[in-house]
């Protein structure tokens, strides 16, 4: 099917869409892939940024999409409470940029201050929230970065995908722009390719948390077959090479079989990575929701700004 077809067929939800089709790689029995042995040794890692130490990584190559690999989940339940609790608390209030900017109702307080108290207010804002941009804010209308639109990036985000691009071998890697999405289980994302960025050979890192998503992947475009796959809580997809131009989107949230980020919940308490109350606030969010931090390189290698 193209692109289109498929994003309507998924979407749909009657009929509901028979999801034998789509690729599970939990599942590895009908799926062509190869194993990829991590560049990096555990000692650098464990424990840090909330990955679990890099021997247990599971890493793939779809051999049918060259250039798309897959990290089955590194992040220990520690990791995923402390990431999701990032992208809520923190990634949704200046210096970045939200979707609810435009609508002037923050009047100097934060998304997260409002949401989680028990008001009319906070129902209604919650959903609300889409999206929020960090580093080069990606401009929606012209799909362009500028350096006159841009904040820091995170530095625990940027570490992050340093290290996921080390152990790959894409070691020259830097983030420099994120787009956060918060998905609530009616919302989708339509089919796009990310082609905004000056750099369009370094990998692109997406990494999901919260409910499952049915992400689909077709080919340079609109026409080409595409391809479904389920993507699950702490699961990284990174598009490099040939695959990082593919049209992509999400036609649909499922409610997650799994809760990863409720494993191992008191014996972590002791040296928790946040802070146990935003974390039981944070914990009612991702019950009903999926968060997708999306990383890019903005610039070319050596290249000090943007124009
Ligand atoms: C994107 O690639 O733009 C987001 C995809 C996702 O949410 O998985």
């Amino acid at each position: 099917m193209m692109f289109r077809d498929s994003f309507k067929y998924y979407k749909s939800r009657n009929p509901a869409p028979d999801l034998s089709n789509v690729i599970d790689l939990e599942n590895l029995d009908c799926i062509r892939v190869r194993n990829i042995k991590a560049h990096i040794t555990g000692e650098e890692i464990e424990d840090n940024f909330g990955l679990k130490s890099v021997e247990k990584w599971k890493i793939y190559e779809l051999l049918d999409i060259p250039g798309l690999i897959f990290i089955q989940n590194p992040f220990t339940p520690n990791g995923q409470r402390y990431w999701i609790t990032r992208c809520l608390k923190d990634y949704s209030k200046e210096p970045y940029k939200l979707n609810i900017d435009a609508h002037n109702i923050l009047n100097n307080e934060t998304w997260w201050d409002i949401c989680f108290q028990t008001s009319e207010r906070a129902k209604t804002l919650l959903p609300k929230l889409r999206w929020a941009t960090l580093g080069y804010h990606h401009n929606w209308d012209t799909k362009l970065y500028s350096e006159n639109s841009k904040s820091d990036m995170p530095t625990e985000l940027f570490g992050l995908t340093s290290i996921l691009a080390k152990a790959l071998g894409f070691s020259n890697f830097k983030a420099e722009a994120a787009i956060v999405n918060y998905y609530r289980m009616n919302s989708t994302l339509a089919g796009h390719t990310d082609h905004s960025e000056m750099n369009v050979t370094a990998p692109l890192f997406s990494i999901s948390f919260g409910q499952t998503a049915i992400f689909l992947i077709g080919g340079p475009r609109q026409e080409d077959p595409t391809n479904a796959m389920f993507l699950r809580s702490g699961d990284v997809v990174i598009m490099s090479n040939s695959s990082r131009l593919r049209y992509h989107g999400v036609p649909k949230i499922l409610p997650a079989s799994k809760t990863p980020w409720d494993d191992n919940r008191e014996e972590s308490k002791k040296n928790s990575m946040y802070n146990c109350d935003d974390w039981c606030k944070a914990r009612t969010y991702i019950a009903e929701a999926r968060i997708n931090m999306n990383v890019r390189q903005v610039l070319k290698p050596g290249q000090i700004v943007l124009y």
